[in-house]
C-alpha cells in the first residue's frame, strides 16, 4: 500500500502557551549559499531542518561543497568547486536553487543552472535575474533548457530592476561580492532576507552598502574568508503562528522574533481587534480574545503585508464576521487556497484576482495543501474550525514549517502527523513522525523531538545527506 502523510485536526480550540520562532527559511537558503565564496569554513547557526534546506544543501554539495550538521547549526567548506552546474533533478524541486548562480558566477566565473522550478502558484519566471546579469557583463546561453553562465570580465556597472525581487537581488550579491568591480543596483528588493544576505558577506569580507534600501553598492573584493553567522528569526512562520492564534481565538507569546520585520503585520492584526502587547525586546503577546472585525489586506513588498502570508490571513479572515477583502500585487494569482478552504465552509469569492471573504463558522473537512502557504492557511482555518479536518500535501508545508504539528500541539492544539493511503489506496490511517520529507522518507513512527547533536534514527536529520558530525576545518 502506498501512502501519504496528512495532518489531522481537530480544531475550535483556542491556541495558548508560547512558542518560540525559528530561523527564517528564506534567510538560511542563500545564506548557504555564501559558503561558495570561500575556502575557509562557514557556520550557519541554528539552521531549520526543512525539506527546501535539505535541497539547497544537496546543491552545495553537488558543487563540492562539505556540509555537516553539528546540532542546529550547519557546517560548510568549499574548499573547492568540483562542480559548476546544479541539476534539475535538485533545481526543479526549489526556485531558490537558482541563485546559486551567482554564487557559481563569484567563485568560479562559470554556472549551469536548470530552469527552476518551486511552489506552484502561478508564473515565477526569472528574467530579471538575467536581465541583471547581462548588465553586469555576464554572457548567458540556453543550452538545452539549461542556463550556461560565463564571466569573461569583473562583473561591473550598474542594474536597475524593472521591480524588485528579492532572489534576483540576492543573486546579484553573491555574483559581485567576490572579484567584481564596482556594482550599483537600484530598485534592489527590501526585503530583510537581502539585508542578512549582506550581513554575512560583509561578515565574510564583503564591502557591500546599502543593503535593505532601494540602492545597493558592491565593491568587489579579492578575498572572502569563512565565518559564523545566525539568521534572522522566521517572519512568515511567527505570522503564521499570529494568525492561528488569532484564527483560534487563542493568546500565544511569541519569543524570538524581530518586532521590526512584522509590523505591518502587527498593524493589520491589530486593526482587526487583535491585542498585541510587546512583553519583551523579541517577544510578543498575541491576545485575540476579545471581538473582532473584517479588515483589507493587500499583499505588497516588504515592508508591507508578505505574500507569504496572504494565504493565512485569508484563513483568518474566513473565522471573522463581516467582509474583508485579499489581495496579492506580489503574486496576483497565489489562491490555490481558496477552492480548499471553501471545503470548510468558508464563503469566498475570487473574482479577477481579489478575494471577498464573509467570514463566519467553519467546520472541518479533507483538504490539500498545494503549495506551502496555502498549507500554511489550511492548518490556520482547520485549527479554527469545529471538528475533524485532514491536510494532505504536507510535503509542501515541510518546505518551510519545522515540526509544525508538534509545536501546535504545545500551544494546545489537537494536531496529528498521520500516514494515510493514497487516493487509490483506500482510507487506513495510521501514525507517523512530524519530520521533513526530503530524504528521511515516509516512515511510521513516534513524534520526534528537536534536533540534538549528530544524527538520529527517525528524526529529520536522518536525511542521507547529514554525513559527517564534526567540524569542518
Ligand atoms: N519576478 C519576475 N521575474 C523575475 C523574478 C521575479 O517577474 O526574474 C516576479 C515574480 O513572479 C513575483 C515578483 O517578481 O511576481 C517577486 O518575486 P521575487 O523574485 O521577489 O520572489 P522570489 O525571490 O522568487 C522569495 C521567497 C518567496 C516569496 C517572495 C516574495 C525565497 C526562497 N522565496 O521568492 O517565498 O514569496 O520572495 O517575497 O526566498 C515561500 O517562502 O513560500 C516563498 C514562495
Amino acid at each position: 500500500m502506498t501512502t501519504r502523510s496528512a495532518l489531522e485536526i481537530t480544531g475550535g480550540r483556542p491556541l495558548t502557551g508560547e512558542v518560540a520562532v525559528h530561523a527564517a527559511k528564506n534567510s538560511a537558503l542563500y545564506l548557504i549559499l555564501a559558503s561558495l565564496l570561500t575556502d575557509e569554513p562557514l557556520v550557519v547557526e541554528g539552521v531549520p531542518r526543512l525539506s527546501d534546506v535539505l535541497v539547497g544543501l544537496e546543491i552545495l554539495e553537488h558543487a563540492g561543497v562539505e556540509v555537516a550538521w553539528i546540532g542546529p547549526d550547519v557546517h560548510l567548506r568549499a574548499r573547492e568547486i568540483r562542480d559548476i552546474s546544479a541539476p534539475y533533478r535538485l533545481v526543479s524541486k526549489m526556485r531558490a536553487s537558482f541563485v546559486v548562480m551567482g554564487a557559481l558566477l563569484g567563485r568560479a566565473g562559470e554556472a549551469r543552472i536548470s530552469m527552476p522550478g518551486g511552489c506552484a502558484f502561478g508564473p515565477r519566471p526569472v528574467d530579471r535575474h538575467l536581465k541583471a546579469f547581462a548588465a553586469l557583463g555576464v554572457e548567458v546561453a540556453d543550452d538545452n533548457g539549461d542556463f550556461v553562465a560565463r564571466r569573461r570580465r569583473p562583473l561591473a556597472g550598474r542594474v536597475v530592476f524593472e521591480a524588485p525581487t528579492v532572489g534576483g537581488t540576492q543573486n546579484v550579491l553573491l555574483a559581485t561580492a567576490l572579484g567584481g568591480g564596482a556594482v550599483e543596483i537600484e530598485n534592489a528588493a527590501l526585503e530583510p532576507e537581502v539585508a542578512d544576505l549582506a550581513d554575512l558577506l560583509n561578515l565574510m569580507g564583503a564591502r557591500i552598502e546599502g543593503a535593505g534600501t532601494p540602492f545597493v553598492h558592491v565593491q568587489g573584493v579579492d578575498r572572502l574568508h569563512g565565518g559564523r553567522f545566525r539568521p534572522i528569526p522566521d517572519r512568515i512562520e511567527a505570522g503564521t503562528f499570529m494568525l492561528a492564534t488569532a484564527a483560534t481565538r487563542g493568546d500565544v507569546t511569541l519569543r524570538g522574533l524581530r518586532p521590526d520585520h512584522l509590523q505591518a503585520v502587527r498593524d493589520k492584526l491589530t486593526e482587526a481587534g487583535v491585542r498585541i502587547v510587546d512583553i519583551a525586546r523579541d517577544a510578543w503577546r498575541i491576545d485575540a480574545t476579545g471581538e473582532l472585525t473584517g479588515v483589507d489586506v493587500t499583499a505588497v513588498e516588504y515592508p508591507g503585508i508578505p505574500t507569504d502570508l496572504q494565504a493565512p490571513f485569508g484563513a483568518f479572515l474566513a473565522t471573522v464576521p463581516g467582509v474583508s477583502v485579499v489581495r496579492d500585487r506580489v503574486y496576483p494569482d497565489r489562491f490555490t487556497h481558496v477552492t480548499e478552504l471553501q471545503r470548510m465552509g468558508a464563503r469566498l469569492e475570487l473574482t479577477d484576482r481579489t478575494l471577498v471573504v464573509r467570514g463566519g463558522a467553519l467546520t472541518g473537512a479533507e483538504t490539500h495543501a498545494a503549495d506551502l502557504r496555502a498549507g500554511g492557511a489550511l492548518v490556520v482555518a482547520a485549527l479554527a474550525a469545529d471538528g475533524r479536518s485532514r491536510v494532505t500535501g504536507v510535503e509542501s508545508i515541510d518546505r518551510g514549517y519545522e515540526r509544525f504539528a508538534e509545536r501546535l500541539r504545545a500551544v494546545g492544539a489537537t494536531i496529528e502527523r498521520v500516514e494515510v493511503p493514497s487516493p487509490a489506496t483506500g482510507s487506513e490511517v495510521g501514525s507517523a513522525a512530524d519530520a521533513p520529507s526530503a530524504g528521511a522518507g515516509a516512515s511510521s513512527g513516534t513524534m520526534s523531538g528537536p534536533p540534538g547533536p549528530g544524527a538520529a534514527a527517525g528524526s529529520p536529520s536522518d536525511a542521507p545527506l547529514v554525513r559527517s558530525s564534526s567540524p569542518l576545518n
